[in-house]
């Protein structure tokens, strides 16, 4: 099984023809969710260190993962076609940083709008000021000896964004004393000025977030503020407006992250929290948009006696839901890590997103509910981290916890594969920078570098005929582990209809009146979806590039049709010969009585 599906990987077909989509029509199959340990599989002997980004480096089509070790270098683990599947390949080592500073967080992105991956890092010293590191990337690999540095410090990691709406990311943060400061770093030349010229102070860990929120398709502004406030700023025709200020539901709160919980189109705000100091009893809690209403999607920590509670978090590892459909129905599932109230155990738990079945949560009509009966989540003790990631590339989500080892200084790394196997259906969608287009400058591949803001939405039929829709952003924040994807997976559920509509929309340049959104039809599920938004100010002109991923059952389908057919040629072939047998014992036997007759 397993092997198949590194061959899909490999080998994504561009889709040329009807029959792959009339077989992936005729599938049929039951849903099963077992999750299975591909830890060495996947990493070998090097499965330490902290899981700290994901992006394609190499531009081979393939996520690479970004992982700090012992909290002074950088292992970029490079995807490969044989096992181990990830190798370290690129280091950055302790020497290449200025000494005694501790890396708390890696951002790669095309900071200078060359098409090729760079990687921003940020340290932390003693004072717990932070610093910002760029190595530039040219021909898969680092410019080790060129590194550069912001020349002033922040109080906190940045958030990688598009501020400018040029494609090209920016770093967005704050300085002593608090001023926001936006950087441009386009062509390598800094820029940093006060743009988003407001004095906010900050909540340290932030979870200021880059995404849309009033779904016009471009990404506006939110900010979490030191007196536990949530500000958000609207992109109003290319310039950020002071929107809602919502206040926060308790005293101890965990990070923002944003999702399409219900299936509305709309993105969510949701907010792990603890109701005490100590976590005893902790809730998630979702925002709707516009709503200053927050609503329990999940209170209910108790298995049989015992309590589970959020873990608090501190600025390294904060209390962060990360988000990701592991079982395609459309709505988003959460990995979380939980620790016995009463005990010492601290798990990584898996919560669902199923309909609501309590009054607290019915005007949202979605809520959380948590497996508690995953064994293979609970055999990794002391979890500290758990997120989604596509080991396969194959659409399905799997997993990646992260735990403390007895005696070592580093994480450990698990990976659990998700052996999710349904009549469900997915797209993957990718935008690009759209920064070139064919031509790139210095024969670049113009795939793949993380861009921060786009805006995902499709709206389709499901299989009971209702309309659905459901959105998402693409690496909508950056700091603090938040651990996103480069891309989007839309979970379609069991219908394998045609996506009806999925549309695009990008960031745009201050002062621009006029959205870049696009809209595509008829996507075919089961496949990626590539968007290069090029130009970026002419979406009808922006172009898609659609692979099919075609999984285990295409492949046997398509072997067992090709089977069929070698047969009924062979049985064609058979009564061909047999026929031309009796043919030519007929033409004989004529012959003869001729000269029988003849006689
Ligand atoms: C990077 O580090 C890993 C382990 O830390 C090592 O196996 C690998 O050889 C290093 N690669 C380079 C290019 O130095
Ligand atoms: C890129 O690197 C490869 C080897 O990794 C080398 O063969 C090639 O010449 C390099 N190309 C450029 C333009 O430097
Ligand atoms: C940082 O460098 C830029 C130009 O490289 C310069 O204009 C600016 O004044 C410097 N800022 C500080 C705080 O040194
Ligand atoms: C920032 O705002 C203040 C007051 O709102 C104004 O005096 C100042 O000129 C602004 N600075 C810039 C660079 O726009
Ligand atoms: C989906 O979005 C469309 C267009 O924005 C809207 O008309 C429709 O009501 C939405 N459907 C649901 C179920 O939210
Ligand atoms: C939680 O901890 C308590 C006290 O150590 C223990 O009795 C209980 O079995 C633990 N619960 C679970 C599910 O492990
Ligand atoms: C609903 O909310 C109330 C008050 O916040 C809480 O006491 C109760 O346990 C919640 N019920 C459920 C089923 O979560």
């Amino acid at each position: 099984m397993l092997w198949s599906c590194t061959c899909s990987r490999m080998r994504m077909f561009t889709l040329k023809t009807f029959l792959i989509t009339f077989l992936l029509l005729l599938l049929e199959q039951r849903g099963i969710f077992a999750l299975q340990d591909v830890t060495v599989e996947l990493f070998g002997t090097n499965m330490y260190g902290t899981v700290a980004a994901f992006g394609d480096f190499n531009s081979d089509k393939q996520t690479d993962i970004f992982v700090i070790r012992e909290q002074s270098e950088v292992v970029i683990f490079l995807a490969d076609s044989k096992s181990p599947y990830f190798k370290p390949k690129v280091n950055i080592t302790k020497d290449m940083l200025p000494g005694d500073k501790t890396i708390t967080s890696v951002v790669p992105g095309d900071y200078d709008g060359d098409s090729q991956m760079d990687v921003l890092l940020t340290t932390q010293d003693k004072s717990s000021e932070t610093s910002v590191f760029i190595f530039w990337g040219n021909n898969h690999t680092l410019e080790i000896s060129k590194r550069y540095t912001l020349n002033f410090t922040l109080t906190d990691q940045p958030l990688v964004m598009d501020f400018n709406g040029d494609m090209i990311p920016d770093v967005f943060g704050v300085t002593t004393p608090p001023q926001t400061v936006v950087c441009y770093l386009t062509k390598r030349i800094q820029e940093c000025r006060n743009d988003f010229n407001k004095s906010i102070r900050m909540r340290t860990p932030h979870s200021n977030a880059f995404i849309d929120l009033d779904k016009d398709f471009t990404a506006d502004l939110f900010l979490t503020t030191e007196d536990g406030n949530f500000e958000t700023w609207l992109n109003k025709d290319g310039t950020f407006a002071k929107g809602e200020v919502v206040s926060s539901p308790a005293k101890t709160i965990g990070q923002s992250s944003f999702v399409d919980f219900d299936g509305d189109g709309y993105q969510d705000h949701l907010l792990p929290a603890c109701l005490d100091e100590a976590c005893q009893k902790s809730v998630i809690y979702i925002a709707k948009r516009s709503s200053e209403e927050w609503v329990e999607v999940l209170s209910d920590f108790k298995q049989r006696d015992t309590v589970w509670g959020f873990v608090p978090g501190d600025a390294i590892h904060p209390l962060v839901l990360h988000l990701g459909d592991y079982n395609l129905d459309g709505f988003p599932d959460a990995l979380v890590i939980l620790r016995n109230t009463s005990g010492s155990e601290q798990r990584a738990f898996l919560l669902e997103n199923a309909p609501c079945n309590a009054p607290n949560c019915s005007s949202v009509g979605r809520m959380f509910r948590i497996h508690w009966d995953q064994t293979d989540l609970g055999a990794i003790q002391k979890a500290v981290m758990a997120t989604f990631f596509d080991i396969y590339e194959d659409g399905i989500l799997d997993m990646l916890i992260l735990s403390e080892a007895e005696g070592k200084s580093d994480l450990m790394i698990h990976a659990l594969k998700n052996n999710f196997e349904a009549d469900a259906y997915f797209v993957k969608v990718m935008v690009l920078s759209g920064l070139c287009s064919n031509a790139c400058p210095d024969d670049v591949k113009p795939f793949g570098v993380n861009q921060p803001g786009p805006y995902v939405m499709y709206t389709t039929a499901d299989s009971n005929g209702y309309l659905k829709n459901a959105s998402a952003g693409q690496l909508s924040q950056s700091a603090h582990f938040s651990l996103q994807l480069p891309y989007t997976v839309l979970g379609l559920g069991r219908s394998a209809n045609f996506l009806d509509h999925l549309f695009v929309g990008i960031p745009r340049r201050p002062g621009e009146t006029e959205t870049r959104k696009h809209e595509w039809t008829a996507i075919i599920p089961n496949s990626q979806l590539i968007v290069i938004p090029f130009p970026h100010n002419t979406p009808r002109r922006w172009s898609a590039k659609l692979y099919l991923t075609p999984s285990n059952s295409v492949l046997l389908t398509a072997i067992a049709l090709i089977g069929v057919c070698v047969f009924i040629l062979v049985i064609i072939g058979i009564l061909h010969w047999k026929e031309k047998k009796a043919d030519d014992r007929e033409k004989r036997q004529e012959a003869h009585r001729f000269h029988f007759d003849a006689m």
